[in-house]
């Protein structure tokens, strides 16, 4: 059983760990409902884990856990959960990060504290720094009472700060700032706050290479990453693939199983959206499909279609072609959305304003031509 100090000195009991008896075919069922009465935290009052094998939960969320690759970095977020470092999660879209951030602070010592998690790229540009750093009363209009930020809201906990690199600059040096452990104003407010709060960062972007180009400060990066967690994706994990789909397909219908073909399938496919495209192609064919049995036809893989990227599956095979790729693969899903950049932007699963600087990027013409094909 995997235990941490709670800042009482008691021990509180935590998820049965996956790696240790994950096949052992037991399932256990924890309602601790003590350990979880932090009035801070959220969602945490009463957590019910259910473990069994390779599943266990990180703060709600359900782990499959079952090729060497993903206990390995398991066993090392165990390790490094217990410092105090900023920790930098990089993977591709769907791969996991959240849920290995989630384990970071499920098996920290802050583990009974908050845990508050919030996505830069979905806080519009204007409420990044008040949704951070808080506000006083009349700090704008509008602004009628105070308000917390997200890193008050998180003090002795830890912050997630996902697709981290959709930060814009001018928040990138007072994250900076905070990180180093300056104290900070809130919007209008004339009383320093400080924070005691550990943050774990996420992004699918390449962070490197958008310091390189100036468009990540480097010394955040640097910050940001004292230890740095990289998730692999799918395709190179291929032990993971069944387990999840078998947990997926669950979910959706206890009866319903795999035929021999549906399972080669499932190996066969790259899985260029990981464990997102895969959650959603088994939970389409178990909801499509009238028979128990899952077919390898009805998963519908490589087929075009709301989060299907056909022809990225063959891109990530050839990196070095993967630039072209991901321009012919945005273009045309630009093309499919009539050159509705938030639906594009969806279903390539990245934000509004990636979207927006690839297609600068790619300049004006090409966009244009897109859309009139
Ligand atoms: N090991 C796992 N077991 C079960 N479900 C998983 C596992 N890893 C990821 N998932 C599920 O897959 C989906 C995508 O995972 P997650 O949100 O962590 O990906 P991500 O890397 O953060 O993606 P993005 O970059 O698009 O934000 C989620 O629904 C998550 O619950
Ligand atoms: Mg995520």
């Amino acid at each position: 059983m995997s235990r941490c100090q709670s800042p009482a000195g008691t021990l509180c009991p935590k998820a049965l760990d996956p790696r240790h008896y994950g096949q052992s075919g037991i399932c256990v069922l924890v309602l601790n409902l003590s350990y979880y009465s932090d009035a801070h935290s959220n969602s945490r009052k009463a957590d019910i884990v259910v473990t069994g094998p390779q599943l266990t939960t990180f703060l709600g969320m359900p782990a499959v856990v079952s090729s060497p690759l993903m206990r390995k970095l398991l066993d090392l977020v165990e390790r490094i959960a217990q410092s105090n470092a900023s920790v930098l999660i990089t993977g591709e879209s769907g791969s996991g990060k959240e849920l290995i951030a989630r384990a970071v602070h499920h098996y920290s010592l802050r583990c009974s504290k908050p845990w508050v998690d919030v996505s830069c790229a979905a806080l519009p540009e204007n409420l990044v720094e008040s949704e951070l750093f808080g506000y006083e009363k009349g700090a704008f209009s509008g602004a009628d009472s105070p308000k917390q930020g997200l890193f008050e809201l998180a003090n002795h906990g830890t912050l997630f700060l996902d697709e981290i690199g959709e930060l814009e600059p001018r928040m990138q040096v007072k994250l900076l700032r905070v990180l180093d452990g300056v104290a900070y104003y809130r919007l209008g407010g004339v009383r320093k706050v400080t924070v005691d709060v550990r943050v774990v960062a996420a992004t699918n972007q390449n962070l490197e290479q958008m310091v390189r180009t100036g468009d990540f400060r480097g010394d955040l990066y640097h910050r940001l990453g004292q230890i740095c967690l990289h998730v692999p994706p799918l395709r190179e994990r291929a032990d993971d693939i069944m387990p999840l789909a078998d947990h997926f397909l669950k979910q959706s219908n206890p009866r319903s199983f795999f035929s021999a073909g549906a399972q080669a399938e499932l190996q066969r496919y790259s899985w260029p959206g990981n464990i997102r495209e895969l959650r959603n192609a088994v939970t389409k064919a178990a909801v499509l499909t009238l028979d128990l049995e899952i077919r390898g036809e009805d998963l519908m893989l490589g087929q075009p279609g709301p989060g299907s990227m056909m022809g990225l599956a063959e891109a990530v095979s050839n990196p070095a072609n993967l630039d072209g790729m991901e321009k012919t693969t945005i273009l045309k899903v630009l093309a499919q959305t009539n050159g509705h950049q938030q639906k594009a932007a969806e279903l390539l699963g990245i934000s509004r304003r990636t979207l927006s600087r690839k297609l600068k990027l790619y300049g004006r013409e090409a966009v244009r031509q897109t859309c009139a094909s």
